[in-house]
């Protein structure tokens, strides 16, 4: 029976059927190539009928391969379609994921905040240069002669003792690190022209432990009038509006006799704090007098033509009581969530 044809029309229309069934399930571009290795590949039933050709009687041949050319073509193309689906949904996919929004605000980090010791000395700065002072600095390493001499400390005066201050060797080259922010004074007499109204912020050093009170690294700032005429009735009004500003204006000034070696009379300074804790009260807050003469000689001044006067006050004392702050450590260490709580964030 040479003419008995092995490839029937059912057998192929049957898994034509099958290889198109898998081809539409496929969801994706690898469910699609696992099913086409499967209905299409060297092991598939396509395949397998395909190499029955050669037992195909002469005469069926022809039809045959036509049915079979058909099949494959059929496939082949529903394949090819579906593939080109696939593809369009997966990149569509992609694209939607990996969409970037242009227009959204990104995260903002803050990178850090200013310290409130440096926004509360430009905040006095700017109280004095509203009243038309001018702001100097001057250096941290200082010679001796500016720190001590010149402001009228005896060469055997307490403060001048390694104990209090950081000397900075060799010693007989008398470089210190400066104790306070009175030697700007000396400086701004000496490069400035008359009259002079300067304040002079700054970083000062002195050899006390590091607690909640006290930090051997620490700021003042300092301020010297010298002008014809001055007196301490403008000294007194100078502070009192400075305390106004800073303090809101119910705050009053008090100056209770004292020493020290460069103003003459000197004079300790009270604030009248209205909002401190537990009530308003007196603060002690700073030291002032007028300029002393023997300051302005060394300058080269006559003190006849020229007086004036000074104040100095310590900026982590001022920001402790105005803000509150138990510990003054807190100051120190540099935590930005500290800073953070002054604004200023940068
Ligand atoms: N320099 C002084 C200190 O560190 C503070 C001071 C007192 C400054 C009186 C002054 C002043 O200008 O007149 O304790």
């Amino acid at each position: 029976m040479s003419d008995v044809n092995p490839i029937s029309q059912e057998t192929v229309q049957e898994a034509v059927a099958l290889a198109l069934a898998a081809c539409e399930a496929a969801q994706n571009l690898s469910e699609l190539k696992a099913a086409k290795t499967q209905h299409t590949g060297e092991q598939s039933a396509l395949a397998k009928l395909n190499s029955l050709m050669r037992e195909v009687p002469k005469e069926l041949k022809a039809e045959t391969g036509k049915l079979m050319g058909q099949a494959r073509g059929r496939v082949e193309s529903a394949y090819a379609q579906r593939e080109a689906v696939l593809a369009k949904q997966e990149a569509e996919a992609r694209l939607r994921a990996e969409t970037v929004d242009v227009t959204a605000t990104a995260p903002r980090r803050a990178v850090g905040a200013r310290h409130p010791l440096a926004q509360l000395m430009e905040e006095i700065s700017d109280i004095f240069i509203a009243m038309g002072w001018e702001v100097a600095e001057g250096p941290e390493l200082e010679h001796e002669w500016y720190n001590f001499d010149a402001l009228g400390f005896d060469p055997d005066h307490p403060a001048r003792a390694e104990a209090d201050t950081f000397y900075v060797s060799p010693t007989d080259a008398h470089l210190l690190l400066r104790t306070h922010t009175s030697p700007v004074q000396v400086r701004a007499l000496l490069d400035r022209e008359l009259p002079l109204y300067v304040v002079a912020p700054g970083r000062v050093y002195r050899t006390d432990e590091l607690d909640a009170t006290h930090t051997p690294v620490f700021h003042q700032i300092e301020g010297i009038a010298i002008d014809r005429g001055l007196t301490m009735a403008h000294l007194k009004g100078t502070l009192e509006h400075f305390a106004r500003r800073m303090f809101g204006e119910e705050a009053r000034i008090r100056l209770r006799p004292n020493f020290f070696p460069f103003t003459e009379p000197s004079a300790e300074m009270d604030v009248w704090f209205p909002n401190a804790r537990g009530g308003a009260r007196w603060i002690e807050w700073g030291g002032c007098g007028m300029v002393d003469p023997n300051e302005l000689l060394a300058v080269g001044l006559d003190p006849n033509e020229y007086q004036g006067f000074a104040f100095g006050m310590g900026i982590e004392r001022t920001l402790q009581f105005r803000n509150n702050i138990n510990d003054m450590r807190d100051m120190v260490e540099g935590d930005v969530r500290f800073n953070a709580q002054f604004g200023g964030l940068i």
